[in-house]
């Protein structure tokens, strides 16, 4: 499982992260949701290595990787696909595949070909268009990629930052179908941070809620989507109260 305890960010002077903790287990697909600004991409980053945490501990399968940087988290199974997907346009979409195994290329170069294989048969959009330059994918593939090049570390927990940002709806259902994909074949635990609360409330077993650098509120999806708060600020739905 990942468990988080009391993490805490700064950045600069300012704190923006205060005292978070969460946890996902074995087979879970668990939703972060919070308005724009919440903090949300700050608590992915930091638990990706790329901010260090100024407070806090982070567990993954009993041990401990908070504070360590961002390669050696990777190699220690915990993989972040960043907000805005950041593929390498320039480079063809198995060159940005083979970059999601960089950090453990040395280390599992055997495994690549493999990896490699498993990943084009989940997405065979990818497969189709192999050879041809990340920039010249639509948005929603360019999306299955980071996610396919997030998976080729093979993980133990995969981060999502926004995966549904500036997609069409239909586009949308299609990568958080992945998402299931992903946690029913390949036992991922997944952690999906979204804006969309309504999409990720339908994805997730659990979800989070959070506001200004503060988990607020959590409990099953169904549980979160019927809260009488949530409805109200995350789904536009009048409760009357
Ligand atoms: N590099 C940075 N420098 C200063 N402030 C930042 C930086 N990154 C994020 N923040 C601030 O931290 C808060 C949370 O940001 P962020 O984690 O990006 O939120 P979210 O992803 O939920 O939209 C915001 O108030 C934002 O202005
Ligand atoms: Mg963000």
């Amino acid at each position: 499982m990942l468990n988080v305890e009391n993490l805490s960010t700064h950045i600069g002077k300012i704190q923006i992260l205060h005292d978070v903790s969460f946890h996902v287990d074995p087979g879970e697909i668990v939703a972060i949701i919070g308005a724009n600004g919440a903090g949300k991409s700050t608590l992915l980053n930091t638990l990706a290595g790329l901010y260090r945490p100024t407070a806090g501990t982070v567990i993954l399968h009993d041990e401990m990787i908070g504070g360590f940087p961002a390669h050696k988290v990777v190699g220690k199974g915990l993989s972040l696909v960043p907000e805005g997907r950041q593929i390498f346009p320039n480079l063809t979409v198995k060159e940005n595949l083979m970059l999601g195994m960089y950090s453990k290329y040395y280390k599992e170069k055997k495994h690549a070909k493999e990896n490699l294989d498993r990943i084009l048969s989940m997405f065979p959009n990818l497969n189709k268009h192999l050879h041809n330059l990340g920039g010249n994918l639509s948005g929603g593939e360019q999306q299955m990629l980071a996610i396919g090049r997030g998976l080729m570390s093979t993980p133990k927990v995969i981060l999502l930052d926004e995966p549904s940002m500036g997609l069409a709806p239909k586009i949308v259902n299609e990568i958080l179908d992945t998402l299931v994909i992903i946690k029913e074949q390949l036992g991922t635990m997944v952690v999906l941070v979204e804006q969309n609360v309504k999409a990720a409330l339908k994805t997730a077993d659990r979800a989070y809620v959070l506001e200004q650098g503060k988990m607020i509120l959590n409990g099953t999806s169904q549980e979160i989507s019927s809260n009488p708060q949530v409805m109200s600020a995350y789904l536009g739905i009048k409760t009357g109260a």
